[in-house]
């Protein structure tokens, strides 16, 4: 099982924060952003990272992160050239990088907390399907992909940003996928938005049968904008003083 994070965008609507550097070198508390994402891997197990950004500043993660032993990982660096290609087109750059195992995938400035280690240990033994992470948001959930699920967790539909959301639990950054993944991608076309969106590339995964979802208590998507990047060093300040994270 590989890893892949991408951390790619443009980010204007963090400007100027992101004139200075691209958003997910941003510090969240005591530590750059992508550092979360990148622990998560190396505590779910994983040895080898691909980093995909955009490419405004993308050498800046190279000068930060090098070859990536300091984190207990071999990083890999790729160029997502259309800064606006959406999450299916960036995760289509680590298809090379794959090799054909599975991967796990995680957004940039996505900040969390769960047994992954034990996810991908039982994702690994599967002939095949994907997962996807969701969270519970009562309150505004038709911001995100919204994920309907049975008792044992497989997923009944996956929309994106509904009007009338069918559930209240939010699809987050997080996911796995078997080797088909970039066979997939391939047949996907741009959305409304111009995006290769990740909730058409899950559909695909549903029809078949294949798509479980596995839940998060929490979650903070910290590069949505300055309110919530305040949100998220407060938080991670309190669950790092407590030991949650
Ligand atoms: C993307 C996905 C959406 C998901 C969200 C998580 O949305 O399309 O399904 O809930 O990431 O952060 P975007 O941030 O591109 O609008």
């Amino acid at each position: 099982m590989k890893g892949v994070i991408l951390a790619g965008g443009l980010a204007t609507r963090l400007r100027p924060l992101t004139q200075v550097t691209n958003k997910h070198l941003l510090p969240v508390y005591n530590k750059p952003m992508i550092f979360y994402p990148l622990e998560a891997m190396q505590k779910a197990g994983i040895k080898e990272v691909l980093l995909t950004s955009s490419p405004d500043h993308s050498g800046d993660f190279a000068n930060l992160l090098k070859s990536g032993e300091d984190l207990g990982l071999k990083i890999y660096y790729g160029v997502q050239q259309n800064a606006k290609g959406g999450i299916a087109d960036g995760i289509s750059y680590a298809k090379e990088f794959a090799k054909n195992e599975k991967i796990v995938v995680i957004l940039g400035d996505n900040i969390f907390r769960t047994d992954l280690k034990s996810s991908i240990q039982k994702f690994e033994q599967k002939d095949k399907g994907a997962i996807v992470y969701g969270v519970r948001m009562p309150t505004h959930s038709r911001q995100y992909g919204v994920i309907e699920m049975d008792s044992k967790g497989m997923v009944l539909s996956i929309e994106e940003k509904p009007e009338n959301p069918k559930s209240d639990i939010a699809q987050t950054g997080i996911y796995m996928y078997d080797e088909r993944v970039f066979d997939f991608i391939s047949t996907l076309k741009p959305s409304a938005r111009g995006e290769l969106e990740v909730t058409d590339l899950n559909n695909i995964y549903l029809k078949e049968g294949s798509l479980q979802c596995e839940r998060l208590d929490w979650w903070i998507d910290a590069g949505t904008s300055y309110d919530e990047l305040l949100r998220a060093n407060n938080l991670v300040a309190e669950k790092v003083k407590t030991g949650e994270l």
